[in-house]
């Protein structure tokens, strides 16, 4: 099974992608996790160049072609051998962030972002998707919250920017089944409980 994890920066979703891989590990599941932009050796230097602040004069469309570089090194050297091999591949982000920060954030057009999806991941598309959906102004919160951790290139991008990107998340829920929205503001432990009982449905779901 893929499973992907969305959402704004500071929604929550890698404390739920642990707590996700610590469940199924004690399920004896076979399990890989990975995250996006990176997941491999050549992805992650990609990741490098995309997050690091000093490359502030970089074009939307270098932007988007680095994310999908990335992803279609991790598709075909990761994620599509364990799918083969059954293991459940659990990423923290995956093409959804793309079609919500890139198409819907920065303003390019969906067919242009549908396009590079085709290229880059092709019929590789998560089974279910988790949306943890969080106000603006929780993640900025959160962020000022936070203190210490530098934010990187697009960590800094101003709150008009998160709230397209936020808008856009809702959009692509509204047309996709696999897509589940979460209520991020409700307790760590009921957000796991609920990603559960929508992974055990999904399961039931397909044995019938
Ligand atoms: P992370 O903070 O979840 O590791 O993600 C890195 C940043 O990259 C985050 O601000 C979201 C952004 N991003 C995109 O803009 N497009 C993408 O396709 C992906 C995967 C991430």
């Amino acid at each position: 099974m893929f499973i992907t994890f969305e959402g704004i920066d500071f929604c929550g979703k890698s404390t739920q992608v642990e707590l996700l891989k610590k469940y199924l590990e004690q399920n004896d599941h076979k399990i890989v996790i990975i995250r996006e932009p990176g997941g491999t050796e050549i992805s992650e230097k990609v990741r490098d160049i995309l997050l690091d602040k000093k490359n502030n004069m970089m074009f939307i469309e270098t932007e988007i072609l680095l994310f999908a570089a990335s992803r279609s090194q991790l598709v075909r050297e990761k994620i599509r051998p364990f799918l083969n091999e059954n293991y459940y591949v659990i990423s923290d982000r995956f093409h959804d962030s793309t079609t919500a920060y890139q198409g819907y954030g920065r303003g390019l057009p969906v067919e242009i972002v549908n396009n590079i999806h085709n290229l880059s991941i092709g019929e590789t598309i998560p089974d279910i998707t988790f949306f943890i959906d969080i106000p603006v102004e929780e993640a900025e919160r959160r962020k000022a919250a936070q203190g210490s951790r530098s934010l990187d290139r697009i960590e800094v991008s101003a709150n008009n920017f998160y709230e397209k990107v936020r808008r856009g998340y809702l959009e692509i829920a509204a047309r996709q089944k696999r897509f589940k929205v979460i209520n991020g503001m409700m307790s760590i432990e009921e957000i796991h409980k609920q990603i559960l009982n929508e992974i055990n449905l999904l399961h039931k779901k397909e044995l019938n």
